[in-house]
């Protein structure tokens, strides 16, 4: 499962038009797709307008810790078209950041939940709102890459540098670092200046660059008002054709990070850096952070099984969806979880066989006579 996250407190800048016809583009390819609207403005939410059913649904229930209000995150799922599920918001989702402000972890909710989320999704795409708050910090917390729209205007590259200061200011407070993508968007050919501004936006980002430009359509404009993704709208479009493009540029980079990836130890921690300075990026926000939960990656080669669970102390060693691994294309299972400081006894569950972790030196004896594998974070 990737989680994308679209992200740019400029507003106007294309994060909207993006989630909704990337998250339409790679459903059209066959991938599981469940895009979240985590914007209270509901921007994706009254794009799709036409191809949901009215229903009260939004992505604060999921995420109000309020026991009169909270849903489960399925719950609060609609379908858009096949293999297109969505996640809608309203304007309670703006209440949020006040109703949870004294909780500590809150800024984690978001990637709590989708740890949670049914894995039949390959990839969860969420649309941030145009601001570097709560909502913005929980959507980067929860993905594994972002993808940074940035449009051909004049001053686009002057704000860039809060949005990345706010992906750095992540890792050092929780350890997880998400790969930071830019995508051209709002390219005019006709005109120098883009031409220009796209020259410097590629000189800024280097290899971080998407390759895939999104250019100025007005169908894409014409297909939030008509209520459906750009593919429904007019698939000759030129901006069908970006974003197709667009995602078929994702999953080829997806399939050149996996081939890529070293075989990994049995489990990878990001150990948060200390800050040298405190950065004045999102004032007043530190009590959100727990800097006290490590992100691991517990990973099993097993291309021939059918379904890996991990269990362990920190999950009650409990089968549960949330602690089913994924598939990647390479045989390999994976599943990241945030894990408090602590000794942990684990093991996987491969077609229903408990096993310890073969690639891990550590374990120890348990009450039944067999053994547990052990880490330490
Ligand atoms: N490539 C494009 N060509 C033409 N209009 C676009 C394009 N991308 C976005 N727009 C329009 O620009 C406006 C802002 O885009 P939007 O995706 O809502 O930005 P954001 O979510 O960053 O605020 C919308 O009216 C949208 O229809
Ligand atoms: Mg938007």
């Amino acid at each position: 499962m990737k989680i994308i996250a679209i992200a740019n407190q400029k507003g106007g800048c294309g994060k909207t038009t993006t989630a909704i016809n990337l998250s339409a583009a790679l459903a059209a390819t066959g991938r599981g797709v469940l895009l979240i609207d985590l914007d209270p403005q509901a921007h994706a939410t009254f794009g799709l307008r036409t191809k949901t059913q009215p229903a009260d649904k939004s992505v604060y229930y999921a995420l109000t810790d309020n026991p009169e209000k909270r849903r489960s995150l399925d719950s609060c799922i609609v379908n858009v078209s096949p293999n297109f599920d969505m996640v809608p918001s309203n304007i309670k989702l703006s209440t949020l950041e006040q109703e949870l402000k004294d909780k500590e972890d809150a800024v984690s909710g978001l990637y709590r939940i989708l740890s949670s989320c049914p894995s039949t999704y390959e990839y969860i795409i969420i649309d941030c709102p145009p601001s570097l708050g709560f909502l913005t910090f929980n959507g980067l917390r929860a993905a594994g890459q972002v993808i940074v729209p940035i449009d051909m205007s004049p001053f686009t590259l002057m704000g860039v540098g809060k949005i990345l200061g706010m992906i750095e200011l992540i890792k050092m407070k929780v350890g997880h670092a998400p790969g930071v993508k830019a995508l051209a968007t709002l390219f005019d050919k006709r005109t120098k200046f883009s031409q220009s501004m796209l020259d410097e936006v590629r000189t800024f980002f280097g290899d971080q660059m998407l390759q895939t430009i999104i250019r100025l359509n007005v169908a894409l404009k014409r297909a939030v008002s008509a209520g459906v993704s750009i593919l429904d709208f007019d698939e000759t479009a030129n901006g069908a054709m970006d974003y197709t493009a667009l995602s078929g540029e994702i999953l080829r980079l997806d399939r050149v990070e996996v081939a890529e990836k070293p075989v990994a130890s049995f489990a990878s921690v990001l150990v948060p850096e200390k800050p040298e300075s405190s950065l004045p990026i999102w004032e007043g926000t530190e009590k959100w952070f727990n800097p006290d939960v490590e992100e691991v990656t517990f990973t099993i080669e097993a291309p021939a099984a059918k379904d890996i669970y991990i269990v362990g102390d920190f999950n009650d060693w409990k089968i549960t969806d949330q602690s089913r691994l994924s598939r990647r294309e390479t045989g390999s299972w994976e599943k990241r979880l945030g894990l408090p400081h602590g000794k942990y006894r684990y093991k996987f569950v491969v077609d229903g066989e408990w096993t310890v972790d073969s690639k891990n030196p550590e374990f120890e004896q348990n009450k039944f006579g067999t053994f547990d594998s052990v880490m330490k974070i």
